[in-house]
């Protein structure tokens, strides 16, 4: 690969942090300066994990008045398994759930689409290719340990690639904030060399096309799942969904992992599985984790089980009334959401695919 001029040093973690804090700060005074693009991959249904690490952030993000794009990444499901008769089920819950949770394509600049559906965002992928590194697919942290936790034995190339789909996701749309966690720095960081990388070979003569994306860190409590001891997550069994019904959430609560102390205390190096928890009920509750141990004094595993019942129980019901209501005609809403948000990205992105062209030299007068 002929060697790019990097104009800048690569990005540090405190740097990240810096940007994140900044925009975070100017968010509510200028939200028409941001547009935002995030995304998930159809796999299952979203849970508590889900909605505390992510989705409140992005109905919050609604309310400030900023535009988002959403993806459903139904491509990148491709890269760690050979079945697709799940997607279409999947992505229609995923659609559900985000109503569900407040996000409103029709009173807010919230648009939803798929990968599948937005032909320019994958035609920026074959430049953007061109632009990184062999090694530098092989190298990613964040690639690797998927690729262990998935105990994939057969590694397709997309799997080594989809951080460069990643960037096309957020580049097609210029989006410039992006709300991830720690583990997708290095995907937002490779996105920032391709948008530099794009601007320096091919925009010499004329204005840049892509401007460099910032990380909006999310808060970093950490949520596990019912077990303690791991991330909560749908694959390890130890999440609650979103779409649980109230005994479904109690029965899932009662076989949580606790541990043989009367005393409830806050002591997350020491009792992880309680103090989880608890965190869990404060997330809800919006009481300090501690204060929720105080109160709950020596009441045992029963007391900490019943009060978390109860909060996500309590939390959770405007969300699952809200997905009632719209399970009823779920199939036009769904249609009626992706035909809506996939005009809006197919409109942005055919003006970037133009203008990429135009850059490239590759627009032939047409
Ligand atoms: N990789 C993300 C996940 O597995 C989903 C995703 C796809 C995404 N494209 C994105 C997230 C772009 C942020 C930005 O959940």
């Amino acid at each position: 690969m002929e060697s790019v001029d990097e104009t800048k040093p690569a990005g540090t973690f405190e740097e990240a942090v810096r940007r994140s804090d900044a925009i975070r700060a100017d968010l509510p005074q200028n939200p028409g300066r941001y547009r935002v693009l995030t995304g998930d991959r159809p796999t299952g249904p979203l849970h508590v994990g889900h909605y505390f690490g992510s989705l409140k952030n992005r109905v919050d993000l609604q309310a400030l008045g900023v535009e988002t794009f959403v993806v459903i990444a139904d491509y990148q499901v491709l890269t760690d398994r050979d079945s697709v008769d799940a997607i279409a089920d999947n992505v229609r819950g995923l659609v559900l759930d985000y109503l569900a949770v407040g996000l409103d394509p029709d009173q807010h600049k919230t648009n939803i689409f798929c990968h599948s559906h937005v032909p320019a965002l994958n035609q920026l992928l074959v430049p953007f290719l061109t632009l990184v590194g062999m090694g530098e697919l092989e190298r990613n942290p964040t690639v690797k340990e998927e690729i262990s936790a998935a105990g994939l034995t057969h590694v397709n190339a997309a799997m080594y690639t989809y951080p460069v789909h990643q960037a096309a996701d957020i580049l097609f749309c210029k989006g410039n904030v992006v709300p991830v966690g720690r583990d997708q720095l290095p995907h937002l960081e490779l996105t920032r060399k391709i948008a530099r990388r794009f601007n320096t070979r091919f925009c010499k003569k004329g204005p840049s096309v892509f401007r460099e994306p910032d990380a909006l860190l999310s808060a970093g409590t950490k949520i596990l799942g019912l077990d303690g001891s791991q991330k909560m997550s749908k694959s390890r069994g130890n999440a609650i969904m979103l779409r649980a019904t109230p005994d479904e959430t109690a029965k899932l609560v009662k076989q949580a992992k606790t541990d043989a102390e009367r005393q409830i205390t806050y002591d997350p190096e020491g009792r992880p599985e309680v103090a989880n928890l608890l965190l869990l009920i404060g997330l809800c509750t919006g009481e300090a984790p501690l204060a929720i141990a105080e109160r709950l004094g020596d009441g045992c595993g029963g007391a900490l089980k019943k009060a978390l019942t109860e909060a996500l129980n309590e939390t959770l019901r405007p969300i699952r009334e809200r997905r009632a209501k719209l399970e009823a005609d779920s199939d036009a809403i769904v249609k009626r959401v992706l035909t809506q948000g996939s005009a809006a990205a197919n409109q942005i992105g055919d003006v970037t695919l133009r203008e990429m062209r135009r850059a490239m030299n590759m627009d032939y007068g047409l």
